[in-house]
């Protein structure tokens, strides 16, 4: 082939993948949070403290989903999936643009005196301390912090997903929203939470396959990420209830109620969709979602995307 000839099958090819476009948008938010009540949710400090112990992890938490699949989208198995390529960039302008917002509210939390930023410094030091733990307890088996990172991040995209369309569809949790900006936050973060639920468990089957090494390192990673997470949210909700001086039975009643309960609960009420994490052959569209986000963008105005 000569240089020109080598220029134009270049070139052609980069116009085919400039053609190829991310299956979900980058949505650009700036939400005003001044005008946010101290107990946004339904005047209630159990439920309000429940919710802001997990906005609590997601400035860190959502910037390692990001560093761990930039780690790896140049993998060979990767980078010349042009597809895959745009799917991972509107991923991570997707959580970019989260941890963003979140870092926004949890400043609004903090102002009327409840300590979030020290929250979120301890997950920082909890997704370092489990990451560079089990790399220093695996290594000798030939796991690596690049499959540490992305395991447990395939694993926590399906708890997202999960806990997002609950919140999409217990419409008890909903109205139990009733400031409108923080409404639409947890709204639009559930929406984006299901349009890219897939990105993060097909980089990580493009990379490691569907055999028994893979199928072992995703649901022990399940099991132990559960765990970690729902230890740490419960001891955030309990910091900030006990700071606030509302540690008491009427608050623990209502977290009970709309988190645990058989009902109503938003946690009982994922437990179907994260066991089936642990199915072989497993994939996040299983749980076909599409009704519900086509429903839920046209509510929030997000039908020119
Ligand atoms: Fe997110
Ligand atoms: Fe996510």
């Amino acid at each position: 082939m000569n240089a020109t000839v080598a220029t134009q099958v270049a070139s052609n090819s980069s116009i085919k993948a400039n053609a190829i476009k991310a299956s979900f948008p980058v949505r650009r938010m700036d939400f005003e949070f001044n005008q946010v009540p101290e107990y946004w949710m339904n005047g209630s400090a159990g439920l309000t403290h429940f919710m802001t112990a997990l906005s609590a992890l997601f400035p860190d938490g959502e910037k390692f989903f990001v560093d761990s699949v930039r780690a790896v989208r140049y993998h060979p198995l990767l980078k010349d999936n042009p597809a895959m390529q745009k799917e991972i960039s509107a991923f991570i302008g997707q959580e970019a643009m989260h941890s963003k917002e979140h870092v926004g509210f949890n400043q609004s939390a903090n102002a009327y005196g409840h300590d979030v930023a020290s929250l979120e410094r301890k997950t920082n030091t909890v997704i370092q301390t489990f990451r560079k733990g089990f790399v220093k307890l695996l290594k000798p088996v030939g796991i690596t912090q690049e499959m540490i990172d992305l395991t447990a991040t395939t694993a926590l995209e399906h708890f997202t997903a999960t806990i997002a369309s609950q919140l999409l569809r217990n419409e008890e949790i909903q109205a139990k929203m009733t400031d409108e900006t923080m409404y639409r936050l947890w709204m639009w973060h559930a929406v984006e939470e299901n349009e890219h639920k897939a990105v993060v468990y097909d980089v990580f089957e493009a990379i490691h396959g569907r055999g028994i090494k893979a199928y072992g390192l995703r649901t022990s990673t399940m099991a132990i990420a559960m765990v970690v997470l729902l230890i740490t949210q419960s001891y955030f909700a309990y910091r900030l209830l006990k700071q606030d001086g509302q540690f008491n039975a009427k608050s623990l009643g209502v977290i009970y109620k709309y988190a645990y309960s058989f009902k109503h609960g938003i946690i009982t009420g994922m437990l179907p969709e994260l066991v089936d994490y642990f199915r072989p052959g497993f994939h996040p569209n299983d749980h076909d979602t599409n009704a519900l986000l086509a429903r839920w963008k046209e509510k929030l105005g997000f039908n020119t995307h």
